[in-house]
Formats: C-alpha cells, sequence, structure tokens
C-alpha cells in the first residue's frame, strides 16, 4: 500500500513487542523505515494521539475477534472512531466462527482455529454477529468481501455511520 501509494505513512499498533520488532525489521529491509511508525498498545484501550488525527484509513486483519464479547466489541469500535476521528474507511479483515458445517466436515484451519480458541475459553463471533455490531458500533458497513479461504471469513469496508 505505501509503495503504491508515493507520499503516504502508517502507523501500525500491536499488543506485543516481539511483532512491532519482527515487523520493523521486516520494513527495513524492504527500504521502507521512514514511512511507519511503531506503537506498542492494547487496541482495545487506546488512547488518543495528535498523529492518529491525521489517519485516513484503518485496517485491521486477523484480530478483531479478539475485540469481542459484543459488548466490549461495540466499546472498541465506537473507541477506534473517537481515536482516528479522520478515518474515512476501515477495513477489518477477520475469520469467524463457522456455522454451516458438521464437525466431521470442518476443514483443516478452521478446526484449529476454533479448537484453539475454545480451548482458551474464547467464543468467536459469527460473520452474522459481526453485522450485528457495526451500526451500534458507529460504522457502517458499505461492503463485505467474502473469502472462502479460511472459511467464514470477510472484509468488511466500513465507514462512519
Ligand atoms: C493473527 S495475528 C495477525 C497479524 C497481521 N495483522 C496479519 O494479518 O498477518 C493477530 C495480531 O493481533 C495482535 N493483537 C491481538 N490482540 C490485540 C490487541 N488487543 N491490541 C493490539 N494488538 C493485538 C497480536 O499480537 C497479533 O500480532
Amino acid at each position: 500500500m505505501l509503495r503504491a501509494n508515493p507520499g503516504t505513512t502508517g502507523i501500525g499498533v500491536d499488543i506485543a513487542a516481539p511483532v512491532l520488532e519482527f515487523s520493523a525489521s521486516e520494513l527495513a529491509a524492504a527500504g521502507l523505515t521512514d514511512r511507519v511508525t511503531f506503537i506498542e498498545a492494547d487496541v482495545r484501550s487506546l488512547e488518543p494521539r495528535p498523529e492518529f488525527a491525521d489517519v485516513e484509513l484503518l485496517t485491521c486483519f486477523m484480530m478483531g475477534h479478539d475485540f469481542w464479547p459484543r459488548a466490549e466489541c461495540v466499546a472498541t469500535l465506537r473507541r477506534l472512531r473517537e481515536v482516528f476521528p479522520n478515518a474515512r474507511r476501515f477495513l477489518l479483515g477477520d475469520t469467524a466462527r463457522t456455522t454451516e458445517y458438521a464437525d466431521p466436515d470442518l476443514p483443516v484451519f478452521t478446526l484449529g482455529f476454533e479448537v484453539g480458541h475454545a480451548l482458551m475459553g474464547v467464543r468467536l463471533p459469527t460473520l452474522a454477529d459481526w453485522h450485528g455490531v457495526f451500526e451500534e458500533g458507529g460504522w457502517h458497513c458499505t461492503t463485505t468481501h467474502t473469502i472462502e479461504t479460511p472459511a467464514a471469513s470477510a472484509i468488511f469496508e466500513l465507514e462512519p455511520a
């Protein structure tokens, strides 16, 4: 995205320091070090920062299920609206809990994803659950790009409601 859009910059947020260190080394290898800054923070309790006011596009991939249960997810979606007041688009990509497979027919990634989260006591949202939180969270879903692999995955295109 940075390469395709000269002059753009990014801010990467993750709760895990090793992930940020890895990302920084990947960015350096790509020669893009001066285009991205990193912040170690929990997205669910993110506080406003002056640089967040410049953010026009939010992306969040394979992490949204950590926003749940529902009340906390709505609170996080609202918080993101407040913390990034000028975000015009939010691309939220995630894998959800499947509802259409019998246990013996679960695709292997889905089996691991669902069993792993069940072992951690995490109840994953379904795609329908996701569609039930956006408006309350202050976002309007304009398009849902469904992804077949992994199963029950989608990129939701959100804009401020
Ligand atoms: C499955 S990985 C996905 C990483 C990357 N977005 C991708 O698509 O390859 C989930 C990432 O979300 C981070 N994460 C999970 N919960 C978080 C939270 N509450 N705040 C910030 N980062 C979080 C994890 O540390 C991990 O790096």
